[in-house]
C-alpha cells in the first residue's frame, strides 16, 4: 500500500516534491498545506526557481488542502510530512509534526542553525518517528556513481577534486526570504550546502576549512570558495555561487583527479572517466534525479522502518555545522577547525 504523504509549503520544492511523490507508486500524496490561498486553489503557475520549468495549474480534487500545518498534523490519514517551506521554519515545523506523530522527511539544510538541527534529531528520537533530509546530490545519479567510483579506490588515491554550483540571484522566493541572511544563510547555506555535503559524503569529515566570500551587500555570502583539510584526501576544494546576472544558467559540476584517472562531470551532468592509459570512456549512470530517488529510498526506509545507509540526520547536522565553520572562516578570513 502506498504510504501517504502531506506535503507543507508548495513553493519551488514543495511543487517539485509533489511531481517526485506523483511519480512513485508507492508514495500517495494525501494532503498539501500553505498559507498562500493561490497555491491552495491549485494555481501554481507563479512558482519559480534556478532549474525546472515555470509551475502549472493543478487538480486538486482528492488531496485535503490547509491553510494551517496544525491541521494537516491533525489529518489522521497523513503518514509522513514532508517539509518544503523555507530553511528558517524547518525545525519549529519538523518538531511539531514529529510530536503529533508523523514521520518527517525535511528539505536541506537541515535547520537554520546547528543548535535547531539538534533540536529536530531529539524530537525524532523523543516520538520514536523517523526524520530524514533531502540532501539530494547524494542521490544524484551521476554524483553517486563517482562517489562509488572513489569509494571502490580502483584508481587509486584522490589527489584533487572540484566542485561547482552557479545560479542567478534567487529573487523568486516567498517574501524574498532567501536574501534574507537571518532566514536563509545566505549561499552558503542555502545552495553550496549541496556540495559541502557531497564531500563529507566522499571523503569523511574535514578537520579543517579555509573559506573566501563575496557578497552584493556587507556581510552577506553570495559567493564562497573553500578548501579542505581532509585526511587522505589531496586538495578538496568547492564553489557556491549565486550572484550571476539573470538569464546565467544554473549549473553544478565537478572534476576528480585520481591516481590512475580523472573523473569529468560537466553541467551536462554526463559523467565521463580519463584514464592515465587508455581512451576516455563515458560512465554509465541510472536514470532518474536525486530528487526523485532520495525521495523514493526515504518513503521505503520508513515502510521498511529502517535508518537510511546513504544519509543518517547526523550527517545533515554535520552539514550544517561545517556550513557555520566555512561562514566562519570566510568572515575571520582564517582557517577553522571544524567540530562536529
Ligand atoms: N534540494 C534542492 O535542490 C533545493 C532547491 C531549492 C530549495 N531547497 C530548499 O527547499 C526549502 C524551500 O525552498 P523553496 O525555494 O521551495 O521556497 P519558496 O519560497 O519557493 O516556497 C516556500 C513556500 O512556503 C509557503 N509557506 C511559508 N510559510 C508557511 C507556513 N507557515 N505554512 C505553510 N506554508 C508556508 C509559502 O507560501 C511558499 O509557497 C528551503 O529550505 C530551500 O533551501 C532545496
Amino acid at each position: 500500500m502506498a504510504i501517504k504523504v502531506g506535503v507543507l509549503g508548495i513553493g519551488f520544492m514543495g511543487k517539485c516534491h509533489f511531481d517526485a511523490h506523483g511519480a512513485n507508486k508507492a508514495a500517495k500524496v494525501v494532503a498539501i498545506c500553505d498559507t498562500d490561498p493561490v497555491k491552495r486553489s491549485g494555481d501554481w503557475s507563479g512558482i519559480a526557481g534556478n532549474i525546472g520549468g515555470a509551475g502549472k495549474k493543478v487538480d486538486l480534487k482528492g488531496i485535503a488542502v490547509y491553510d494551517d500545518a496544525k491541521k494537516m498534523f491533525a489529518d489522521p490519514n497523513v503518514e509522513v510530512v514532508d517539509i518544503t517551506l523555507p530553511t528558517y521554519l524547518h525545525a519549529k515545523y519538523a518538531m511539531m509534526a514529529l510530536k503529533a506523530g508523523k514521520h518527517v522527511i525535511c528539505e536541506k539544510p537541515m535547520a537554520r542553525t546547528s543548535a535547531e538541527a539538534q533540536t529536530m534529531i531529539a524530537a525524532a528520537k523523543a516520538a520514536k518517528r523517523h526524520l530524514f533530509v533531502s540532501h539530494c546530490i547524494r542521490f544524484w545519479p551521476a554524483y553517486a556513481k563517482a562517489c562509488e567510483i572513489v569509494k571502490s579506490k580502483k584508481y587509486g588515491k584522490v589527489l584533487s577534486a572540484n566542485f561547482y554550483r552557479v545560479s542567478t540571484l534567487p529573487t523568486w522566493s516567498w517574501d524574498n526570504w532567501l536574501l534574507d541572511s537571518k532566514r536563509s544563510g545566505d549561499c552558503a547555506l542555502d545552495l553550496h550546502i549541496h556540495d559541502a555535503d557531497f564531500v563529507c559524503y566522499m571523503f569523511g569529515k574535514p578537520k579543517s576549512v579555509t573559506s573566501h566570500a563575496v557578497g552584493f551587500k556587507k556581510g552577506r555570502f553570495d559567493h564562497i570558495l573553500t578548501s579542505y583539510e581532509f585526511p587522505g584526501a589531496g586538495l578538496v576544494t568547492t564553489e557556491g555561487a549565486w550572484e550571476y546576472a539573470p538569464q546565467f544558467p544554473f549549473s553544478m559540476s565537478f572534476k576528480i583527479v585520481m591516481e590512475k584517472a580523472s573523473l569529468d562531470c560537466p553541467s551536462d551532468l554526463n559523467l565521463k572517466l580519463f584514464p592515465m592509459k587508455g581512451k576516455p570512456e563515458a560512465v554509465k549512470v541510472p536514470a532518474g534525479d536525486g530528487y526523485t530517488l532520495e525521495l523514493k529510498h526515504f518513503l521505503e526506509c520508513i515502510a521498511k522502518n529502517k535508518n537510511s545507509d546513504v544519509l543518517t540526520t547526523t550527517d545533515a547536522l554535520n552539514s550544517v555545522k561545517l556550513i557555520e565553520a566555512e561562514m566562519k572562516s570566510a568572515t575571520t578570513k582564517k582557517p577553522v577547525t571544524v567540530k562536529f
